[in-house]
């Protein structure tokens, strides 16, 4: 596998200078150096990777200036595991996006580099190659414009780009992994989003029981399927939003779940009152370790979230028509089917994408 050769290649090579590295910066940041200057680095010798998208998944469209090459992606990775991106360099981007979470958080709230608390429950980052905006109200248009954000949100990383540049081209070993994955050392905020960026275009979740299933190599057992024809059938109604091998449309609707949304989300970026309570539709896979559920985190649990599509919709202008059941509050599902639907989100768990040594920290 790529991903797995490319890890050995970097461990391979640049293993002894990671085990010294490891601890953090302290406050206060050491003067950058002249770039090049002093290093003699060897030649610029990037190795492209040949992507190929999982069996069945649509084509991932990566940007041209921003090829997958191992070194950078190698470079995202370290970058996303290093609190070196916050203002008091002690939150990395995993702080929140944890790997057992399938990159999303467990709490509600994530908490920033100073204790104070967002707004809005940190996302799973899964398959986000395929996502053309991101963001519960998509504000970010690229993965690239994603990574831009949470270093200066105050909310979470709390940090400046320009110190944070200095701080990553004080570093020797990051002049030498920018100068390996784009052939320079004179380190910009935009080279550092770009090696972040194609590191999370390698967060492919391909291998569930769903997965296993689709390709023909196992089968459903009877409560699975019976919860699977709910959901891509009119009776559970999911698939319009969770559909295809995604099981996100990357579409933005109102679910119901308020009348006058406290937070108005896809309103606040088009300013439009026809987009009040609207947010992406996240992909389902991985659901089950992804709780606490929605923009808010107001569900703890996958029964708590079944319970609401089943009778808990609440009417509001803007709620989505495909929500046709809302005159009920929903499709009140029997005790039997919410068990069925809830075996079958299980299935979409991938214990193989969040143990993915690949993804982890080196
Ligand atoms: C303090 C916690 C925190 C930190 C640190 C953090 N994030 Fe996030 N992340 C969030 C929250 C909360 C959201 C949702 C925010 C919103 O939609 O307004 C989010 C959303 C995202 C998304 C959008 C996923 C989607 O489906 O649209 C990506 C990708 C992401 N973060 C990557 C990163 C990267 C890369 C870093 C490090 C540079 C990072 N995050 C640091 C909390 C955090
Ligand atoms: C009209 C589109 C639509 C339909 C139909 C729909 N959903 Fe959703 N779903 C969404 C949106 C949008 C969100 C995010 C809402 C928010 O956080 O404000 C969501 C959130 C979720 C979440 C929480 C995801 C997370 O990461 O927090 C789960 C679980 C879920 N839906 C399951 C289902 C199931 C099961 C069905 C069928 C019974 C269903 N959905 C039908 C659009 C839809």
């Amino acid at each position: 596998m790529q991903l797995v050769k490319s890890a050995l290649h970097i461990i391979l090579l640049t293993g002894t200078v990671w085990l010294l590295f490891g601890t953090s910066f302290s406050c206060r940041d050491p003067k950058p150096m002249p770039p090049d200057d002093k290093d003699s680095f060897p030649a610029f010798d990037p190795t492209y990777i040949d992507f190929k998208v999982p069996e069945g998944f649509p084509l991932m469209e990566i940007p041209e200036d921003n090829a997958l090459t191992e070194e950078g992606i190698a470079l995202g990775r370290k970058l996303f595991y290093d609190p070196i991106l916050s203002g008091d360099s002690t939150l990395s981007c995993a702080g929140c996006h944890k790997s057992r979470a399938a990159f999303s958080d467990d709490r509600r709230f994530s908490f920033g580099i100073d204790g104070s608390i967002g707004t809005r429950q940190a996302m799973q980052i899964i398959n986000p190659g395929w996502m053309p905006k991101l963001f519960w109200d998509g504000r970010a248009k690229s993965v690239e414009d994603q990574a831009l954000a949470p270093v200066e949100n105050p909310v979470e990383m709390k940090a400046h780009w320009p110190m944070v540049v200095d701080r990553l081209k004080a570093s020797k070993e990051y002049r030498l992994l920018f100068h390996q994955a784009f052939g320079t050392a004179d380190i910009t905020k935009e080279l550092a989003v770009k090696a972040i960026a194609q590191f999370e275009r390698t967060f492919l979740s391909y291998r569930s029981k769903f997965d296993r299933e689709r390709l023909g190599k196992v089968f459903y057992d009877v409560e699975e399927q019976d919860g699977y024809d709910m959901f891509f059938s009119e009776r559970g109604d999911c698939f319009h939003c969770h559909g295809g091998v995604l099981l996100t449309d990357n579409a933005f609707h109102n679910n119901g779940l308020d009348t006058i949304p406290e937070d108005t989300g896809l309103e606040e970026v088009t300013h439009s009152e026809f987009d009040r309570g609207k947010f992406k539709t996240p992909t389902l896979r991985n659901i089950e370790l992804t709780a606490p559920y929605m923009h808010d985190g107001r569900f703890r649990t996958l029964e708590e979230v079944i319970d609401f599509y089943s009778e808990g919709l609440q009417p509001s202008k803007t709620i989505d028509p495909l929500m046709k059941a809302i005159r009920n509050r929903g499709k009140h599902f029997t005790p039997y089917e919410k068990k069925a639907l809830l075996a079958f989100l299980k299935t979409l768990t991938d214990t193989a994408f969040v143990n993915n040594p690949a993804l982890q920290p080196l």
